[in-house]
């Protein structure tokens, strides 16, 4: 699929789920899919200072740092472990409105003040977590999730067919 290398300034949620079906169809590559998610993601939501991926190995109990946009991050998150890794063990979406008030937060960029972390399931395990913070409180209501939400399922649902190298 042919698509334009940047969003327009008045693309909808539709614009970029065309745009994140193309670079999945574009690319097997796990890492080059991912990263340019998060860039498509950076660029479409705004008020937002950090959109990536925590990655989880088979099994695993720890989530590694993935493709992201913004300040340097914490690379290794325990399951159950901040917002991160709370969203993990419960499987669903979280939604924070002030994670100053979130106990176990973990605070990557001081500036973050609200938060929404999508599970990805693939194969009956998550797989990875999408992860985006924003420095104003209460960012994240249900345009984003939806939109996150069906960028989460569309990886999971290609999540075997994507490469390592
Ligand atoms: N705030 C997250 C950690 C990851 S950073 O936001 C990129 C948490 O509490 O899990």
């Amino acid at each position: 699929m042919e698509f334009e290398q940047s969003l327009s300034l008045n693309a909808t949620s539709a614009d970029v789920m065309a745009f994140v079906q193309g670079t999945i169809e574009g690319e097997r590559n796990r890492v080059a899919t991912l990263a340019n998610i998060s860039a498509i993601l950076n660029q479409y939501l705004s008020r937002i200072n950090w959109v990536g991926f925590y990655l989880r190995a088979f099994g695993a109990t720890q989530l590694i740092l993935g493709p992201f946009q913004g300040l340097v991050a914490c690379t290794r998150l325990s399951i159950g472990e901040g917002v991160v890794g709370q969203a993990a063990v419960r499987g669903e979406t979280l939604v924070v409105a002030n994670v100053l008030e979130f106990p176990g937060h973990i605070a990557c960029d001081s500036q973050s003040r609200s938060e929404i972390v999508v599970p990805i399931h693939s194969g009956g395990q998550i797989v990875a977590v999408l992860d985006v913070d924003a420095p104003e409180l209460d960012r994240f209501h249900a345009s984003e999730k939806n939109l996150l939400e069906a960028v989460g399922r569309l990886l999971g649902e290609n999540w075997g067919l994507m490469t390592d190298f």
